[in-house]
């Protein structure tokens, strides 16, 4: 990485001025936050007053001057002082050439240690329609996979499938009782069937006592494993299953499903284990864990429960026992889980609960939920259909894809360059990357406004422009058609912008596969056709002097354009 290099050669400046009175010296360089402050600024001067009882200033000027005597091979045009002992760095032009024609090759990823990470996302609920948390889950959670995985990692993508538990009786008892043709295969059946059914089975498990006890005891025999009932859980869980195929195939996503069903013979086990380990309290004849720090807003400790009063295993339990697993059985060095914000809690006390317990050492293992907002309509509320039901996301989904359609068909018509079928393969590709790039593009924290019209935009961060960035280079390389390999060598300030921005796609994978921000690759992405389009409109390529030269740096935009935007879970197009 470009800055690492950067922080290595300033701790040695900083070492070489004041070894004697430096230990373990940690060097801060960032980015600069604007072109008149060079490049890189490394903040340690002020970071160092104190114990080397020197004004920041005066140490930014020793270490500039050891900079400068060691600057033999050109890599830095200019380093000064600034404020009250900022050092700003501006590189050469003839160094950032060099470093892009070295990315080029090898991006510079290779890893001393890949890890084993068990990213836990998307995760819906049988027999219950996605929803769009579910999708935000699916489309961060397959982005950071998707990091992981190109920075050399082995990822467990896990859909931790809500197929389990005491609801799952209700449907039973109903379905043997009122439905049994959809068993035999005599009644087609599909999510929303079930859907409609899970409803009337609530219903009737509420108002008629007959029915609740066979609800319980169907409850009862799928725990027992009795045949029977475990035919027509799996057939439920089918139905499901296919239902949310469906999406990710139209996502591109790939999960390995293991539901909390997967984890039901490791439950007994696990509280077994608490209770030998004397963490078990029992509350209301609930089997709970009290953790340090966790309290209710009446400032009463705040019980994790993990065993219900009538012996019921319920959420928690089932995470409990899959962190073990996932550490003991799976070896993973880290574990991710991607939710809606509303889980903060759960996930602070399992990882509290874990530590406890001993199955979570957190100098060896990283545990980290990953909490995201709201979708909220256009209008700022919670978003729904116009009918006023939530969304099913197959038809938001497709939605995307033909509003995306039209639009394309209105750029096309007055040019008339692509074909229908041409168009229709390009609106697939739009509507999708615009549905992901949206989500993935606004601080995963905050609340995030689904809009249609916003996201197929073509200015503007949004997927279309940076397609189009794509599409424009390969529209350059169409035109010129033949041309020789050159070299990369940045000369306008242009190119020099673009260029130094290409080198840094590294530091910013970097700095996600910590804060699991995928935003900050959107931007810099956008960042990236914003600069590579100031570029085009300062620099001539064809026909130019500097003609292959430059196309050589269009391509290494073309390539970090793709990763990056691969990165995110997006595709490119060559036209549009
Ligand atoms: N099924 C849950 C939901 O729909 C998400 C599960 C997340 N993963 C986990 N290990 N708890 O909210």
């Amino acid at each position: 990485m470009l800055i690492s290099i950067i922080e290595q050669k300033c701790k040695m400046a900083l070492e070489r001025a004041f070894s004697s009175r430096l230990q373990d010296l940690s060097v801060e360089v960032t980015r600069s936050t604007h072109a008149r402050f060079g490049h890189y600024q490394c903040n340690s001067a002020m970071k160092l007053t104190k114990v080397l009882q020197l004004p920041p200033r005066e140490i930014a000027a020793k270490m500039i001057s050891i900079l400068e005597e060691e600057n033999t091979q050109g890599e830095f045009e200019k380093i000064e002082v600034a404020g009250p002992g900022f050092v700003n760095i501006t590189l050469s032009s003839k160094y950032i050439s060099q470093f892009c024609q070295k990315i080029e090759k090898n991006l510079g990823l290779k890893l001393e240690n890949p890890q084993k990470i068990a990213i836990d996302f998307s995760s819906p609920n049988t027999a219950k329609e996605m929803h769009v948390g579910h999708l935000r889950s699916t489309i961060i959670g397959d982005c950071l996979a998707r990091l992981f995985e190109y920075q050399g990692h082995q990822v467990l993508r896990l859909n931790h499938i809500g197929d389990w538990g005491t609801a799952f009786g209700m449907l039973i008892a109903y379905i043997k009782k009122f439905e049994p043709e959809i068993i035999s295969g005599k009644k087609q059946a599909n999510l929303v069937l079930l859907v409609s059914l899970y409803k009337a089975a609530k219903k009737l498990f509420d108002e008629d006592e007959l029915f609740k006890k066979n609800a319980q005891l169907a409850v009862v025999s799928l725990q027992k494993g009795d045949n029977e009932t475990l035919k027509i859980w799996e057939f439920i869980c089918d139905i499901s299953r296919k239902a949310y195929q469906e999406i990710y195939d139209l996502l591109d996503v790939h999960l390995i499903e293991r539901g909390e069903s997967f984890y039901n013979p490791f439950l007994e086990k696990t509280i077994q284990d608490l209770e030998d380990k004397g963490l078990i309290t029992f509350s209301d004849g609930a089997k709970c864990l009290f953790l340090d720090g966790f309290v209710n807003r009446e400032g009463e400790p705040l019980p994790f429960m993990l065993q219900k009063s009538d012996g019921g295993f319920n959420y928690a339990t089932t995470d409990i026992a899959s962190i073990r697993h996932r550490i003991q059985d799976e070896h993973c060095d880290r574990l991710i889980y991607v939710t809606d914000a509303g889980q903060a809690m759960h996930f602070a006390m399992l990882f509290a609960a874990a530590k406890k317990a001993g199955y979570l050492n957190p100098d060896k293992v990283r545990a980290d939920h990953v909490p995201f907002g709201l979708v909220l309509g256009p209008d700022g509320k919670k978003f729904k259909t116009r009918s006023g039901e939530t969304e099913r996301l197959i038809d938001l989904l497709t939605t995307a894809i033909t509003q995306a359609e039209t639009i394309l068909n209105a750029r096309n018509e007055e040019k008339e360059a692509m074909s229908t079928q041409e168009i229709k393969e390009i609106a697939h590709v739009l509507g999708i990357n615009a549905v992901k790039y949206a989500d993935l593009a606004c601080n995963r924290t905050h609340d995030y406004v689904f809009s249609y019209e916003k996201m197929l935009r073509f200015e503007g961060n949004t997927a279309a422009f940076l397609m189009y960035a794509y599409v424009r280079i390969h529209g350059i390389k169409r035109k010129i058609q033949q041309y020789d390999k050159a070299i990369i060598q940045l000369i306008h300030p242009s190119e020099i912008a673009l260029g130094l921005h290409l080198c840094q796609l590294s530091e910013i994978l970097h700095a996600i596969s910590d804060d699991l921000m995928p935003n900050r690759l959107c931007e810099y992405l956008f960042e990236l056709a914003e600069k590579f389009n100031a570029f085009f409109r300062d620099c001539r390529v064809e026909g130019s002097i500097e003609q292959n030269q430059r196309l050589a740096l269009c391509e290494l935009t073309a390539k970090i354009l793709q990763e990056g935007l691969s990165i995110l879970g997006l595709k490119t197009v060559t036209r549009m």
